[in-house]
């Protein structure tokens, strides 16, 4: 069965309320698993079909411990190429964190990525919540795809 991670970090819990319902629309296409998680190794990130990471915006970057991640993937050489990535994350003015999430995974990881990274300022509404699940049926849409 094809396996999505979902990596998210939220201070506030803004990120979290997205990650959650990245997850629902996942799990609304049958025969996905998914996983969220707050931690994890690089040599995890082999294990997934696809990696969807939810980062907010803090200081103009992403948070270090996602920074460390993909660096610890590079130099233990993880090769993910071809899997599905996504990237969102809640903001407040500027929003670079899943973007640059996002250019990781296409450029150095050469990722099959959704595009644009999907940005929610502050706190999702219902319409936030609804777009957060579309992506997740986009990413699992795309690992079906990917497979046929
Ligand atoms: C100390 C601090 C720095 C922040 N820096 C930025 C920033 O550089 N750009 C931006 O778009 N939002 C910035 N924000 C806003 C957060 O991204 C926003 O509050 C977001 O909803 C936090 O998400 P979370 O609840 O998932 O932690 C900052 C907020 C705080 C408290």
């Amino acid at each position: 069965m094809p396996k999505v991670l979902i990596l998210y970090y939220s201070r506030t819990g803004n990120t979290e309320k997205m990650a959650n319902a990245v997850a629902e629309g996942v799990r609304s296409i049958s025969g996905l698993e998914v996983e969220l998680t707050y931690r994890a190794t690089a040599e995890m990130l082999h294990e997934y079909d696809a990696l969807a990471v939810g980062t907010p915006t803090y200081h103009h970057d992403t948070t270090s411990d996602i920074k460390k991640l993909f660096e610890e993937a590079a130099v233990k050489k993880i090769n993910l190429k071809g899997r599905v990535g996504a990237a969102f994350g809640s903001y407040g003015w500027s929003g670079e964190a899943p973007k640059l999430v996002l250019e990781i995974m296409k450029n150095r990881f050469e990722m099959n990525v959704i595009e644009p990274p999907l940005l929610i300022r502050y706190t999702p509404d219902q319409t936030g919540l609804e777009k957060c699940r579309e992506l997740g049926r986009k990413i699992s849409e795309k690992i079906i795809a990917s497979k046929q």
